[in-house]
């Protein structure tokens, strides 16, 4: 089954991909189906932004379409960044390193640094299918960065179940348990009980 990724982002596109060919789908890049729509993320919840990304790219392409909605929510900043994770910080921020740091410098002083990534996967089809799963992965905000793998908040999302961060893993490392393995996994479980369902 082919599947388009509404999204351009090179890291997301790898770790969607990775876990996605093991259950023989095939992932595609909106761009490559020259599809340069950027939709507006203006939900309040990671599904909702889930859905608006994956509804607005299958309208554009006509086919089958999966999209990844995800996020930092930290305990002592009232689940900030949350939805905004990818904009946290406003203009000042242009790179993930300046939104890393703005993290680090609202979390000053906070003893408590407790946290998680949240993946919401959406695929739609035009046939009318919807399959939603979500994913969350605890960890703890580190004082400073550790690490060079991955991207975003990866170099202070200290998870105890690896004992580092997620930049100190390797990609199928951060691939066997990230919030987004974790949604994968959710979404694997309910295409193969739809196939199931289908064959009998
Ligand atoms: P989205 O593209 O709107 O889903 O925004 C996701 C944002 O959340 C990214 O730009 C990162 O800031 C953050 N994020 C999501 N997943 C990860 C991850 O696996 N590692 C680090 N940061 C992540």
């Amino acid at each position: 089954m082919k599947l388009v990724l509404a999204s351009n982002n090179a890291h997301k596109l790898e770790e969607l991909r990775a876990i996605l060919t093991t259950l023989g789908m095939e992932v595609v890049p909106q761009k490559e189906m020259n599809i340069n729509i950027e939709p507006e993320e203006n939900g309040t919840t990671f599904e909702e932004n889930s859905y608006i990304k994956a509804k607005t790219i299958m309208d554009a392409c006509g086919i089958a379409t999966i999209a990844d909605d995800s996020g930092l929510m930290v305990e002592a900043l009232d689940g900030e960044p949350g939805v905004y994770s990818a904009r946290y910080g406003g203009e000042e921020c242009v790179t993930d390193r300046d939104r890393l740091n703005y993290l680090l410098s609202k979390m000053e002083g906070k003893e408590n640094r407790k946290a998680k990534f949240v993946s919401v996967i959406t695929m739609l089809t035009p046939g009318g299918k919807k399959i939603v799963a979500r994913g969350e992965c605890p960890g703890e905000i580190l004082n400073a960065p550790q690490g060079e793998n991955g991207f975003g908040y990866d170099p202070v999302f200290y998870v105890a179940q690896a004992g580092c961060t997620f930049a100190q893993l390797s990609s199928q490392e951060k691939n066997a348990i990230s919030h987004r393995a974790r949604a994968l996994k959710v979404f694997a479980e309910m295409v193969r009980k739809e196939q199931e369902h289908a064959d009998k």
